[in-house]
């Protein structure tokens, strides 16, 4: 069995299926295949390998944060208006013991006063918003950093 640490969990929540169909204002307007393909690409280059699951249903993503110890060395996670509010799955990424960067595609801290509350503050390495899927890439940098797979 391989040692090597550089499984990157990619979790996307609530609403993320439909990417493709939200404001391309915030979001920029390409599908979630298209933005897992962009971040393959990258994880590739850094020598991690990701492993993607997307959720609507709030308890199949808590079920996959409790056993994300045994799938990946570190996560990112974009888990849309759940962020904001869902203690749940705070409680579940609490439980995952697996470090994790907060990902967000627009900028949370420059829109609605709700979405500027982060129900993950505390239990993650760092917040990376509003860099559109470049903040994956960022994400990646922070988590190659933490496992060691840079070159
Ligand atoms: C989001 C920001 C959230 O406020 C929103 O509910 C989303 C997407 C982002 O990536 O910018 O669904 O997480």
């Amino acid at each position: 069995m391989s040692t090597a640490k550089n499984r990157v969990a990619v979790l996307h929540g609530v609403n993320f299926g439909v990417l493709e169909k939200r404001d391309p204002e915030l979001y920029g307007g390409l599908s979630l295949s298209e933005l897992e393909y962009r971040i393959s690409g990258w994880a590739g280059e850094m020598g991690l390998e990701p492993i993607f699951f997307q959720s609507d249903s709030e308890a199949e993503f808590c079920g996959f944060l409790h056993r994300l110890d045994d799938t990946a060395d570190a996560a990112l996670l974009n888990a849309g208006a759940w962020t904001h509010y869902s203690r749940a799955i705070a409680d579940a990424l609490a439980v995952s013991g697996v470090p994790t960067v907060e990902v967000h595609l627009s900028d949370v801290d420059d829109r609605e006063e709700w979405r500027k509350v982060s129900v993950f503050e505390g239990l993650v390495v760092e917040k990376i918003a509003g860099r559109g899927p470049e903040g994956y890439r960022d994400g990646l940098e922070v988590v190659s950093g933490l496992l060691g797979t840079k070159s």
